[in-house]
């Protein structure tokens, strides 16, 4: 049952031809009130269809922006101004063009999680969902996979034609998941299948019956016979599938793996983002944007 607010949520959004888009983190109050929500791939490519005028993005601050390369046309608000990815922080433009000259024979592969100048100089964007199609497909036989090394080391396994360079970034949330932990979770629920997003430590990964995005795993789930399940991503993904498949059960790696910036927005936030209180509106620099969006069309175009 919706509650007051998102019922007034509901009611601003239609009148002031509003799309809202939550990522698959998202609380779960706030993806009842949501038009789509998806992971980080799907939401970039429904972002640019999107027929409302304003795009209120549930989520951290690379996936705005994702959205106002895509549409420059419309408003652009991110959630909640605090909510950035530590990861998309990690590496700067200026610094990765040193590592460039380093290696001016590697494409440049960078996860969607960067900021909008890095994505400046990169040959391709790439997704948890999409990155080991596209380094597939890539016409390069060397890359050099930024910021996640966790990601890199996973796609790498399963490209093992190419040749990858990483760099030493990652996400400090999935990072919490040792492989300790998750040996004493399947000594615990043996019969758990074990599933797993790629930003998760090799040695993590190593022991997964799927890996996949945050899309894939809830997908994975919902359709699986198995019973029973090891979540190793956010808490919410298995918050949200233990309410979808109550006759399932969803062990999360720990209930302290949350996100704290995908947490930072409330309902209340996207009240005020309606309301105009609240919000960060985005905006970028003309040339920027041209220049940023090349990397994720071809992201699109490949993916
Ligand atoms: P997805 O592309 O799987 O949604 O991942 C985004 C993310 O930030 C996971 O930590
Ligand atoms: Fe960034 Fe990690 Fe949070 Fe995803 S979970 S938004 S990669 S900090």
């Amino acid at each position: 049952m919706i509650n007051d607010i998102q019922k007034q949520i509901l009611k601003l959004k239609e009148e002031n031809d509003v799309c809202i888009l939550a990522h698959s983190y998202m609380a779960q109050e706030i993806k009842e009130i949501a038009d789509f929500t998806g992971d980080s791939y799907a939401l970039a490519v429904k972002s640019a269809k999107v027929p409302q005028k304003t795009v209120i993005m549930c989520g951290v601050r690379f996936m705005a922006e994702t959205v106002k390369i895509l549409a420059p046309e419309k408003k652009v608000i991110l959630s909640n101004p605090d909510a950035g990815c530590p990861m998309a922080e990690q590496m700067d433009k200026e610094t990765i063009s040193l590592v460039k000259e380093q290696y001016p024979d590697y494409a440049v592969v960078a996860y969607i999680n960067t900021t909008a100048s890095l994505k400046t100089i990169c040959d391709v964007c790439v997704t948890s969902s999409s990155a080991v199609e596209i380094c597939k497909k890539l016409d390069a036989d060397k890359i050099l996979f930024i910021p996640d090394c966790n990601l890199g080391s996973y796609v790498a396994k399963q490209v093992p034609e190419k040749e990858f360079k990483l760099l030493h970034g990652g996400c400090p949330t999935h990072a919490k998941i040792s492989e300790s932990k998750l040996l004493e979770a399947m000594k615990k629920h043996p019969n758990a299948k074990v599933l797993v997003h790629p930003e998760c430590q090799p040695d993590v990964v190593q022991h997964a019956d799927y890996v996949g995005s945050t899309s894939g795993i809830v997908n994975f789930a919902k359709q699986s016979e198995d019973k029973e399940f090891i979540i190793g991503t956010e808490i919410s993904i298995a918050e949200e599938l233990q309410y979808a498949c109550p006759d399932k059960q969803f062990y999360p790696m720990s209930k302290d793996l949350i996100c704290p910036n995908m947490k930072a927005t409330t309902l209340m936030d996207v009240y005020g983002c309606l309301k105009g209180t609240f919000g960060d509106e985005i905006t970028m620099d003309e040339e920027k944007r041209l220049q940023a969006k090349k990397c994720i069309d071809e992201m699109i175009r490949l993916g």
